[in-house]
């Protein structure tokens, strides 16, 4: 089956209807219902789907075992997202398998897809949650205290999805299962329009990472309080924003983001008590992002004093730089007749699992330039390259 019409099938899962887009959360409603289909169009296939101990799905051509060639991605989204962005690493993993069988191909290694959860953070906060879990990149204890917007926390929602919340932390037998790993995605940026192919190698991906900060001042009415009485937070969170736009400015290829603020308790009549605003920021190595980060944080305590405000700030996630592992890379350009080898800024699930073992990323032509947005797009006949190249490399790695 095509990548397209397996993306179709999925389609109408998990809409948005105020945002436009998708929002796909992890361990809710719309991701279980899109792994129990992924299980489904696996099962269907004759591979074998196992969950393991940190919510990753795992579908096995053939018995399961260590050192497997092992592809795949994530089906959830950011809030309101693309189409793309996870499930075409999915679907594409899936068409390369029918690709592989109609050509004859039977692995002489263990060989697997494998579907991450919570990829985006979208719900509990933290990117790449399953492979951090499973690398131990994050610590089990705190990741379960994680909450969503709702206040359920990461280990109700693993009750929910059926899982022991109890099992979860670094996998040591997961990770021996992987040999290596190969994620097929959408490109997120111009990369491959500008250079005018539809397939191409990920380089590296940028050092990033998330930060909350809290502005606490005091709540009160906006009628009533005079300007010169007020300790409001959300004045020092507006001048964050813009100090986040500055700081970038100032180091070369680094980029801040502001994408999420939530006043407390939130009222149109009501100066804030408190003001959480997250913070993504990244660059080209640990000490760019760190510098960037301190600015920020520096433009935050002057401007919360300047109002009489408190302010804290917490990195709630941290990856540093990956380049991906140079051998394999050029291995797979190899099969793949030299295509175009490009950076990214995304993170990505074969970021976190490189600190570990060899990994690659094949990108595939995004059209619009534009992700983690419903603009987001890859056209038919790229996508079916995408699953072609894939079968290659697939084909290659599990000779
Ligand atoms: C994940 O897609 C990220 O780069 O934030
Ligand atoms: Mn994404
Ligand atoms: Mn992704
Ligand atoms: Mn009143």
């Amino acid at each position: 089956m095509s990548a397209a019409a397996l993306l179709g099938a999925i389609s109408g899962v998990g809409k948005d209807p105020v945002r436009g887009g998708y929002s796909r959360h992890g361990f809710d409603r719309v991701e279980l219902d899109l792994r129990a289909w992924f299980t489904e169009e696996a099962a269907r296939r004759g591979l074998g789907v196992e969950t393991d101990r940190n919510g990753t799905l795992w579908a096995w051509w053939g018995e399961p075992g260590d050192d497997a060639v092992v592809t795949g991605s994530h089906l959830d989204s950011v809030p309101g997202g693309g189409a793309f962005d996870g499930p075409l690493g999915v679907v594409a993993a899936l068409a390369a398998v029918d690709l592989l069988r109609e050509r004859g191909f039977t692995p002489g290694r263990p060989l697997a897809i494998t579907v991450f959860p919570e990829e985006e953070g979208g719900r509990f906060g933290v990117a790449c949650l399953g492979s951090r879990l499973m690398t131990g990149a994050i610590d089990p204890a705190a990741a379960l205290r994680l909450s969503d917007p709702d206040g359920t926390t990461l280990a109700e929602a693993l009750a929910f999805a059926g899982l022991d919340a109890a099992r979860v932390g670094r996998d040591d037998a997961a990770l021996a299962r992987i040999g290596v790993f190969v994620e097929l995605h959408v490109e997120q940026g111009r990369g491959l329009i500008d250079l005018g192919a539809p397939v191409g190698l990920a380089r590296s991906i940028l050092a990033h990472g998330r930060w909350r900060l809290r502005f606490t001042g005091e709540g009160n009415h906006a009628g009533a309080t005079l300007l010169a009485d007020r300790r409001d937070p959300m004045l020092p969170a507006a001048g964050v924003v813009l100090a986040a736009r500055r700081a970038a400015a100032a180091v070369s290829g680094s980029r801040a983001t502001v994408g999420r603020i939530i006043p407390i308790p939130g009222g149109t009549n009501v100066i804030p008590s408190t003001v959480d605003l997250w913070l993504d920021a990244r660059a080209d190595d640990d000490a760019r992002t760190r510098a960037v980060v301190a600015d920020i944080s520096a433009a935050a305590a002057e401007l919360a004093e300047t109002e009489g405000c408190a302010v804290t700030v917490t990195e709630e996630s941290y990856g540093d730089a990956v380049h991906f592992d140079p051998t394999l890379r050029e291995d797979l350009a190899g099969v793949l007749g030299g295509v175009p080898q490009l950076p990214t800024g995304a993170g990505h699930d074969a970021g976190i699992l490189a600190a570990h073992l060899p990994t690659a990323m094949l990108f595939v032509r995004n059209p619009t330039g534009i992700s983690h947005a419903p603009q987001e797009h890859a056209e038919d006949a790229d996508c079916e390259a995408g699953a072609a190249a894939l079968a290659d490399v697939l084909a290659h790695l599990a000779r």
